[in-house]
C-alpha cells in the first residue's frame, strides 16, 4: 500500500482553506481542488510499502509536546506549466523537530522514505493554470490556527477520481 505521514487539520482552519481553494478556483482557467477530507500537513511520504507493522513501531518511540499550527500565505509550486498551490504556516520549531525525529525514526529502522528536503505546506490546488495576471499570493488567508496534538500514518488510494486518504495509526503528542 502507498503511505506517509502527515497533520489532520481542525474544522475552521479546513474551512478557511476551501475559501480560500474557491477564490484560487474562480480564477484559474483550470484547477482542482483538494476536497476537505482531504487536507493535511504532510510530515514523511513513504509511498508503497508493505512495513507497515514496522512503520507503527518505529513512530510510537517519537515523542513531541502538544503545538499549533498558523496560516500565513499562500505559494505555488510550478509543474509542466500548472501550478500546485499551497498554504504555507507561520515558521515552527516544533513542527520542525517533530519531522526530523520521525525522519530518524524511519531513517533508524531501515524504512524507506521520500528524503527530499522538507517544505511544510498543506495543498490547497493541483493542476492549475491562473488566468492571466492573476497572482496567487494576492489571496491572503486569516491567520487561523489549529491545534496539533497528534499526527497520522495514512494510506492513500490513487485508484478512483480523487485520492482516498485513511487513517492506519494514531501517534499522539506527550
Ligand atoms: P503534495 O500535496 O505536495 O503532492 C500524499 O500523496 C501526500 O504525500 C501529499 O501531501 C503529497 O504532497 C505528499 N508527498 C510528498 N512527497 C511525495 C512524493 N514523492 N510523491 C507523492 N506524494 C508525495
Amino acid at each position: 500500500m502507498r503511505l506517509f505521514i502527515a497533520i489532520d487539520l481542525n474544522f475552521e482552519m479546513k474551512e478557511e482553506l476551501l475559501y480560500l481553494s474557491s477564490q484560487i478556483k474562480a480564477n484559474s482557467e483550470k484547477c482542482s481542488v483538494t476536497k476537505q477530507d482531504n487536507l493535511h500537513l504532510t510530515l514523511a511520504f513513504i509511498g508503497e510499502s508493505n512495513e507497515k507493522d514496522k512503520i507503527i513501531s518505529a513512530l510510537r518511540n517519537v515523542s513531541f509536546p502538544e503545538f499549533s499550527l498558523t496560516l500565513q500565505g499562500l505559494g505555488s509550486f510550478s509543474n509542466r506549466g500548472e501550478k500546485l498551490v499551497y498554504a504555507a504556516m507561520r515558521k515552527n520549531n516544533t513542527l520542525l523537530s517533530l519531522q526530523k525525529d520521525i525522519s530518524n525514526a524511519l531513517k533508524n529502522n531501515g524504512i524507506d522514505f521520500d528524503k527530499k528536503a522538507f517544505k511544510p505546506h498543506i495543498t490547497i490546488a493541483r493542476r492549475t493554470v491562473p488566468k492571466n495576471g492573476f497572482e496567487i499570493s494576492s489571496v491572503k488567508p486569516q491567520e487561523i490556527s489549529s491545534p496539533v496534538k497528534a499526527f497520522y500514518l495514512y494510506s492513500s488510494d490513487l485508484s478512483g477520481r480523487a485520492p482516498v486518504y485513511t487513517k492506519l495509526a494514531e501517534f499522539g503528542c506527550r
